[in-house]
């Protein structure tokens, strides 16, 4: 007994290390909700795939609805565990069709509040209460893609379908522990804050990383971005100073999407960390951290109290302690976001990492063939404007290297 209190304990310092800072950079982001945030000249929904939930919170909740794009969608599992994403307003006579109205789930298919159309996960209208589903009745639904306990949805320019794909799953087995989450809302667009992955000097002078430097140089492969970099970093973790020596490859799929894999050299630790940045509307993001850690059972050495913990307490005490730590970076950032400016022309130094290879990889988000188009994107000009001077920022860098 005395040893699990003790064990629970040492779970709990851990954990709670971080909490204090935690809140008080939360009252700080509501502080930052209501500052200016120019990115106006920024497409607001670039086309990509787009984090949706975690599949376990889904079949918990049953129907889950949210705000992407400006407009709310919801989510549901059918009885052969399919997952469909959907819009949230019914085609019959316009009723709200998420739990805050009365929607729910019946035999895997979705009911509507108002006069109790059916729907199944293709978003055909299978039976009403008091007539034969109407042919034409469809609720629009959205392409998805499940990858372990992660959905997504393709949100296409002018509702066109995926032209791309997400890669495949990442290795899972009984190695890996299960995703853990941390999910945040700010002002902000996604290509700025995927613009860090790129941006390696930022990493150095806003999270204090030390001995930063890029492996090989950014490599793009049409929707897929690839950068390595190496980096040291010192924390205090429970009182106790801790150095991590780390290798990092980030693969970049679009706005919405990015996945790093993480190596720390002195442990011997192997984790992965997803970054979701989903625009709310043309103002937010949502935010989502996914982190998962392959089990410690053999560490090089240990950390703070965790040589004390069994290995699968160990495990997801270090992957909340990841997901606090990244927590911490983005809230840094946020402070950052929340306030700047998007520079189309930005005046670069040689050190400031590939950031012009980055904007030319942004292009392909921003179909041509969509300007103008009603899917909340901007007048034509502005957006010929963008993607001229995205290319002129190429340019400079170039002349620079
Ligand atoms: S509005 Fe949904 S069934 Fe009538
Ligand atoms: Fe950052």
């Amino acid at each position: 007994m005395a040893k699990f209190w003790y064990r629970k304990t040492v779970f709990n310092l851990l954990i709670m290390e971080f909490r204090p800072s935690e809140r008080r950079i939360s009252r700080e982001l509501r502080v930052d909700r209501i500052k200016h945030y120019d990115i106006a000249s920024l497409p607001p929904f670039p086309e990509g795939w787009y984090f949706i939930g975690s599949r376990r919170a889904i079949l918990k909740e049953k129907l889950v609805q949210k705000t992407w794009m400006g407009e709310k969608i919801i989510a549901w599992c059918d009885d052969a565990g399919r997952i469909c994403v959907a819009e949230s307003t019914c085609p019959h006579l316009g009723s709200e069709l998420g739990p805050s109205a009365g929607g729910q789930i019946r035999a895997g298919c979705l009911v509507c509040p108002f006069h109790g159309y059916e729907y199944d996960i293709t978003g055909t209208c299978v039976a009403t209460p008091y007539a034969p589903p109407p042919k034409s009745t469809r609720l629009r639904v959205f392409e998805t893609r499940v990858m372990d306990d992660l959905v997504f949805a393709w949100w296409g320019s002018g509702g066109r379908p995926p032209q791309w794909g997400l890669p495949g799953d990442p290795p899972m087995g009984a190695d890996w522990d299960e995703i853990g989450y941390r999910t945040m809302q700010f002002p902000g667009h996604p290509q700025e804050t995927t613009e860090n992955s790129v941006d390696i000097a930022h990493l150095r002078y806003i999270h204090g990383y030390d001995s930063v430097h890029p492996v090989g140089s950014v490599s793009v492969d049409g929707p897929h971005l690839k950068s390595c970099f190496d980096f040291k970093r010192t924390r205090v973790i429970a009182g106790i100073k801790t150095i991590f020596d780390v290798s990092a490859i980030a693969h970049v799929y679009g706005f919405g999407f990015s996945y790093v894999e993480i190596r720390e050299h002195s442990i011997g630790m192997d984790s992965r960390l997803w970054v979701f940045a989903t625009p709310v509307d043309d103002k937010h993001l949502e935010m989502v951290l996914a982190s998962q850690m392959r089990k410690l059972r053999k560490p090089k050495r240990f950390m703070a109290g965790l040589r004390f913990l069994p290995p699968g307490w160990r495990t997801k005490a270090m992957n909340q302690i990841i997901l606090s730590t990244q927590k911490r970076d983005v809230l840094q950032d946020v402070t950052i976001w929340g306030q700047k400016r998007y520079r189309p022309r930005p005046r670069l130094c040689q050190a400031d990492g590939e950031i012009g290879k980055y904007r030319r990889y942004c292009e392909q988000f921003y179909p041509k063939h969509q300007i103008g188009h009603q899917d909340g994107r901007g007048s034509e000009s502005s957006e010929r404007s963008n993607l001229d001077t995205s290319a002129q920022v190429l340019d400079e860098q170039q002349q620079l290297s």
